[in-house]
């Protein structure tokens, strides 16, 4: 009871954008976007270079106001509060720390601008370093700390006047990809010890779905989808999606028939292929069969008369990962799939040369359908 109590209270919507509007020089750059975000979530803006990110982070914040539509944080319209005024901070790319101050100040900055008194700053700064783990850093210069140790006194100089939302823009787009990981999992951690909302920006498809509860996935000023790591991943909704959020290999497919619930595909004109038809297309139908790389069997071509409806393809690069054997497979019409097998020693399969034929199959029922868009 207390549980859902709780539960219902975290609930709330902390963010709402209606039908934003902005642009820059008469060109559109967010054009009409509408989400909502509840209290406590972590949400990453995924999306390319230009497409946007900074500048829905910018209207969130209060750094520019939309032509049209209205943004809300806790259902109060905030389209003409000021920054300051709105609750909400950011942490930016390279944090920003003041180099002359210690940790201790760095964090206690906000609350000495507003005024606070010394016993109140010390009670804040000592409870929030305890929380990100700096409370025995406070004395340390800024240029003595490690990166991960640096984020840390940018977020909790963030979070220490309480803001209702942090953004994030690219905060670790500029560290190498060991240290990105290791303070990706750290930012999840702060984020759920602190229980405030985060919105980070990035355009690394693997940061956006590793941190994230939910993520937003920008092309060109518009959203395209809205749903867990999951859900984006393995349901995109369009091919820029399938495409943006990691590799995937695209099969043109034609609807041969439709048969009482199942329609015939035919893939890449050669094979034919039976899936249940939930969305009920029609014959002639151009589709795009979606198949992660992990998702594709290859198997070398022992008895060429067993062969019965699989793509073959000549084997033309292999790369051993450890855990995985990725390849790189041309069909015959010329199309280039990547497969991304776990690798077995034991498995005879597996050991093909480059230039050999292999076939290749799928885990029935994986694949994403596409209507084609063309
Ligand atoms: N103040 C401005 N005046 C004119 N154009 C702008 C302004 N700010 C941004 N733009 C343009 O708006 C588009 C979106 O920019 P934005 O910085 O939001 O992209 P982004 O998604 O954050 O890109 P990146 O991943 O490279 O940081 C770009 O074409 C950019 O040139
Ligand atoms: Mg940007």
């Amino acid at each position: 009871m207390l549980e859902d109590i709780k539960k219902l209270k975290k609930n709330f919507l902390i963010l709402e954008l209606k039908n934003v509007c902005k642009k820059f020089q008469g060109e559109d750059i967010i054009s009409d976007i509408t989400f909502s975000i509840n209290n406590g979530e972590f949400i990453s803006i995924l999306g390319p270079s230009g497409c946007g990110k900074t500048t829905l982070l910018r209207l969130i914040g209060g750094f520019e106001t939309p032509d049209l539509g209205d943004i809300y944080i806790k259902k109060t319209r905030v389209n003409d509060v000021t920054p300051s005024n709105r609750k909400v901070n950011t942490v930016f790319q390279n944090y920003a720390l003041f180099p002359h101050m210690n940790v201790y100040e760095n964090i206690a900055f906000g609350l000495r601008v507003e005024g606070e008194d010394d016993a109140y700053i010390d009670k804040e700064v000592k409870k929030i370093a305890e929380k990100v783990g700096l409370d025995k850093l406070l004395l340390r210069m800024p240029n003595q700390l490690s990166g991960g140790q640096k984020q840390r006194v940018a977020i909790a100089r963030a979070v220490i006047k309480k803001p209702h939302i942090l953004l994030l823009d690219e905060p670790l787009s500029a560290l190498d990809k060991k240290l990105r990981q290791k303070m990706q999992i750290e930012l999840k951690q702060l984020q759920k010890s602190l229980g405030i909302t985060f919105i980070l920006v990035t355009h690394d498809q693997e940061e956006a779905l590793s941190v994230a509860d939910k993520v937003i996935v920008m092309g060109d000023g518009q959203i395209e989808q809205i749903g867990t790591p999951r859900d984006v991943y393995e349901s995109p909704t369009n091919l820029f999606v399938a495409q943006f959020v990691g590799e995937i290999n695209v099969f043109d497919a034609e609807v041969l028939a439709v048969k009482k619930d199942q329609a015939e595909l035919l893939i890449e004109d050669e094979i034919v292929y039976i899936i249940k038809n939930k969305k009920g297309y029609k014959a002639k139908e151009k589709l795009k069969v979606l198949f992660r790389p992990e998702d594709l069997r290859t198997e070398t071509i022992k008895d060429s008369k067993t062969l019965n409806n699989v793509l073959i393809g000549k084997v033309e690069d292999t790369t051993y990962k450890g855990a995985t054997l990725d390849s790189t497979v041309i069909l015959k019409n010329g199309k280039v799939i990547k497969v991304s097998e776990f690798f077995d020693e034991d498995d005879a399969y597996f050991d093909y040369k480059i230039g050999e034929n292999v076939t290749i199959s799928w885990i029935e029922g994986w694949e994403v359908i596409l209507k084609d868009e063309k």
